[in-house]
């Protein structure tokens, strides 16, 4: 892999919307007609900005050798709840790299830095959520030791 991984800054925030922007058009611009395509230019700095500032939220970017950024991964640590007591969950609530960098590594780098970083919070598990028809994606957190959980089904009314 020719990337760094980093932790991201305030100052790098417009590169975390740039990479979110792309990844709601190229994944749920392809796949939920209700997204919100706009929700991350519009809400997206003030998001990352606080997620950046946060110790419960994990905000990296990985950088090309020419310093710019060729993706992303968020994580956040979703405490117990009453129903569950005993799971302290590290969620990958989004990850994006770069067509032109894809199947090089760069997103198992970003996803071993996060596995690193929920351990060290005391997460006992990992869980991320993917479209059912993004088969490139759950064939990438499957090799990564994700297995499917639950199954959320839709219907039109
Ligand atoms: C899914 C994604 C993050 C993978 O990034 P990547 O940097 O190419 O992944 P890596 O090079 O680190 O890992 C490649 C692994 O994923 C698998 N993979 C990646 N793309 C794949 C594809 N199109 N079909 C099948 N497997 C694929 C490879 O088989 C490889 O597995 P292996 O290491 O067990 O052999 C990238 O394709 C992406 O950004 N997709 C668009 C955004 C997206 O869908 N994000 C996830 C939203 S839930």
């Amino acid at each position: 892999m020719n990337a760094a991984v980093v932790r991201a800054t305030p100052e790098s925030v417009p590169q975390l919307v740039a990479s979110a922007t792309a990844l709601f058009a190229e994944d749920g611009g392809q796949r939920d007609p209700q997204l919100d395509l706009g929700w991350p230019r519009r809400e997206g700095t003030a998001y990352f900005t606080e997620l950046v500032r946060r110790n419960d939220s994990l905000c990296l970017l990985a950088l090309s050798p020419a310093n710019s950024a060729i993706g992303h991964l968020i994580g956040r640590i979703r405490r117990p709840d009453p129903l569950r007591p005993s799971a302290v969950a590290g969620v990958l609530e989004s990850l994006r790299v770069d067509p032109a960098h894809h199947e090089t590594g760069v997103a198992t780098a970003l996803t071993e830095e996060f596995f690193a970083w929920a351990r060290e919070c005391g997460a006992n598990q990992a869980s991320v959520t993917a479209y059912a028809a993004n088969e490139s994606a759950i064939s990438f957190y499957r090799g990564r030791g994700f297995s499917p959980f639950e199954l959320t089904l839709h219907a039109p009314l």
